[in-house]
């Protein structure tokens, strides 16, 4: 019987660049999300109603993939397929046994724009290939598909938040122990996304940035139990900024969560602010013209805040705002902002 396999995009409000320090975050899965319509094949044939060609391959073997004449999930082309043939691969890795299947991906979330539209892809690949497991374990396998695909060293935020998202709430991950918990998004708030520029983080300095997190914490150790004392005995200016963004970001987390509950949109927006300077200055992850739109944006009636959400270097900022506020309006010509709600977790279902 033909079946959807459906997975959210995601905003992540506050917490960016702390994920793969095992710190603190708070995204939304959005009602924007990328299904694959398929049926059960022997081997993996897919279209994409993006992009032309088609991705295929054969399955490796489970428990054969070192060995399966070099299946390299890199390698694949279209290039889209690679997030696909990386999730068969780490499906294998961790013993599971990925089912074929033929179908078509679409996709409504905006992609390379910061959205997490490969998390997306992964996760709905995920469940096409028949992975029954827990959302962490599901996550887990997802992240490793794009460590295996691209280049780019991600935490498990975007997969996660893909797979776990609750309706009308945002997350709050422990992306140490994984503990999610879903905060309600008061109804007094709307949240908008504004794409600034498109990009994709394979080329850029985020494995950079990872290093660099690494090494702060080869000098004070884990930076999600660091405090900001610590952090500024590290003797490299640079790494001591790094450190800096991560720990006093964790901490707006915590702030942000208390002020959202609490329905208090001025601090959560001043906390946003802060987040975004914290994310320019310290972690050098923003661009001139987020920077802009940022400062742009927040002259809006009703704007509470703004900062550059996901990896950086280019995408999209984010809008926390009054419910009646609009943030639609192209700004200089350009910033139209997309209101986005917050949308449960993925699924499988059969097609109707
Ligand atoms: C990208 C990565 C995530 C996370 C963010 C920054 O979206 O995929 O794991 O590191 O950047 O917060």
């Amino acid at each position: 019987m033909p079946q959807v396999a459906r997975a959210p995009g995601r905003v992540n409000l506050i917490g960016d660049h702390t994920d793969y320090t095992g710190g603190l975050v708070m995204p939304m899965a959005i009602d924007r999300a990328t299904t694959i319509e398929f049926e059960p094949s022997n081997d993996v044939r897919l279209t994409s109603g993006d992009f032309a060609g088609t991705v295929q391959f054969a399955l490796p073997t489970s428990g054969s993939l070192a060995s399966s004449n070099g299946f390299a999930p890199a390698t694949v082309t279209p290039t889209w397929g690679r997030y696909v043939a990386g999730v068969a691969a780490a499906m294998i890795e961790r013993g599971f046994s990925p089912r074929g299947f033929a179908g078509q991906v679409l996709t409504t979330v905006p992609i390379g724009g910061g959205l997490s539209s490969s998390a997306a892809l992964e996760v709905a690949a995920a469940l096409a290939f028949g992975i029954e497991a827990d959302s962490a374990t599901i996550a887990a396998v997802c992240r490793r598909a794009e460590h295996l695909a691209t280049s780019v060293p991600c935490g498990i935020m975007d997969q996660l938040t893909s797979v776990a998202g609750v309706r009308d709430h945002a997350l709050v991950i422990d992306c140490h122990s994984l503990d999610v918990t879903a905060v309600a998004m008061p109804e007094s708030a709307s949240v908008w996304v504004v794409p600034v520029s498109s990009r994709t983080l394979d080329g850029s300095e985020y494995p950079a940035r990872v290093a660099q997190c690494a090494a702060a914490e080869a000098e004070v150790g884990p930076l999600r139990l660091a405090d900001l004392a610590m952090v500024e005995r590290i003797g490299d200016p640079v790494i001591r900024a790094r450190a800096r963004h991560v720990v006093s970001e964790n901490q707006r987390v915590r702030d942000f969560a208390t002020a959202l509950s609490a329905g208090d949109l001025r601090e959560a927006g001043r906390i946003m602010y802060e987040g975004h300077r914290s994310l320019r200055d310290d972690f050098a992850t923003s661009t001139p013209s987020m920077d802009d739109a940022v400062e742009q944006l927040g002259k809006i009636r009703g704007v509470h805040g703004v900062r550059m959400t996901g990896g950086g270097f280019g995408g999209c900022v984010v809008v926390l705002a009054d419910d009646d506020a609009d943030v639609s309006a192209p700004l200089a010509g350009r910033l139209a902002g997309m209101r986005v709600r917050a949308a449960d977790g993925a699924s499988v279902s059969p097609r109707v």
